[in-house]
């Protein structure tokens, strides 16, 4: 065979190969997302409230790696706690065309002028992590988080139950406005003496239980109640600082169940944490996929709380992932 019928022989050989594979990719759905049934890639913005704990961070690699494995291009913004920015990215979403907007907001109030803006677009919109407060439910598909009310109140009965009810609380709080911050404080059956935020983050929780313990009622605190672990680690800093022991002079429950809180469990430092599970992204891309397959989806997907204590830290410390 001469060199010119060999190289048509190749040519053929490899369009044959190209456009097998195309044909078994398109059969399969690989490329291609979702219930949309169009054989694209759908396009989600997802505008995240920031990075403020390790339960974010944990979150955030949960919708991102979610995403990867269904090949859906993400488009990721951080709000950096910032309700503005938040809406901003939202409002790129929308001039970008997105196919759906996802995001975790960092406060209640205040979405219905942009989530109708999304609705004007026909742009389903579905909320992950905090629930919002609207006039109207039509402008989001669906919700998936927590219930952040059942958190503080298994939280506040654990306490109750390993103070023997004697507690006098200092708590901190989370982001002001953010709907973790206003459902986890339910707990009028208990004393609480000091309360301020702490912002959800570490260095803030040192700071204000430092505050905390060096105000006249200081000496009367033998519990902490933290919305977060994040804030709970940084007061554990704060207490031992000031020569005190935690977990034994001052009794600590917070909510969560990150990484650090077992450490401090197994090390006799935190006494309880109730798991808040942040790895939201399969749930997340479900619903969206069930409902661009035309599925009408509950308003709601909770995911439930579960109770950590030093009891069970050990055994569940080495395979926790965040
Ligand atoms: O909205 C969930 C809360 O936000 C988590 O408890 C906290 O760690 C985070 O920053």
């Amino acid at each position: 065979m001469n060199a010119p019928a060999k190289l048509s022989i190749i040519a053929f050989c490899m369009f044959a190969l190209i456009t097998a594979i195309s044909c078994d990719r398109a059969e399969t759905g690989a490329g291609a997302t979702g219930g949309g049934g169009g054989g694209e890639r759908i396009v989600v913005g997802f505008s995240q409230v920031g990075a403020e704990s390790a339960w974010r961070t944990a979150n955030t690699q949960s919708i991102q790696e979610e995403a990867k494995t269904r090949d859906v291009d993400l488009r990721f913004a951080d709000g950096q706690q910032n309700q503005d920015n938040q809406i901003k990215s939202i409002q790129n979403f929308i001039t970008q065309g997105v196919d759906v907007i996802a995001f975790a907001p960092v406060v209640k109030t205040g979405w219905d002028p942009v989530l109708r803006e999304a609705k004007s677009a026909g742009i389903p919109v579905f909320i992950s992590d905090r629930r919002i407060d609207t006039a109207d439910p039509s402008l989001y598909v669906c919700f998936v988080g927590a219930d952040f009310r059942q958190e503080g109140r298994m939280a506040a009965e654990y306490m109750a139950k390993v103070t023997n009810s004697k507690a006098v609380i200092a708590e901190l709080e989370g982001t002001p406005g953010s709907d973790p911050a206003i459902q986890r404080k339910q707990h009028p059956e208990m004393r609480v003496i000091k309360s301020q935020t702490g912002e959800f983050t570490r260095a803030r929780g040192r700071e204000v239980m430092e505050a905390f313990l060096n105000s006249p009622e200081g000496k009367q605190i033998n519990a902490l109640f933290a919305h977060n672990d994040d804030m709970a680690l940084g007061a554990i800093q704060a207490i031992e600082a000031a020569g005190l022991k935690p977990g034994q002079d001052i009794i600590i429950v917070s909510i969560d169940a990150v990484r650090g809180a077992f450490e401090a469990m197994t090390q006799g430092k935190l006494n309880g944490t109730v798991e808040c599970n942040p790895l939201l992204g399969p749930a997340l891309f479900d619903l969206i996929e069930r409902h661009r397959g035309g599925e009408e989806l509950p308003k709601e997907q909770i995911i439930p709380p579960t109770l950590f204590t030093p009891a069970n830290a050990a055994e569940v410390l080495p395979t926790r992932k965040y």
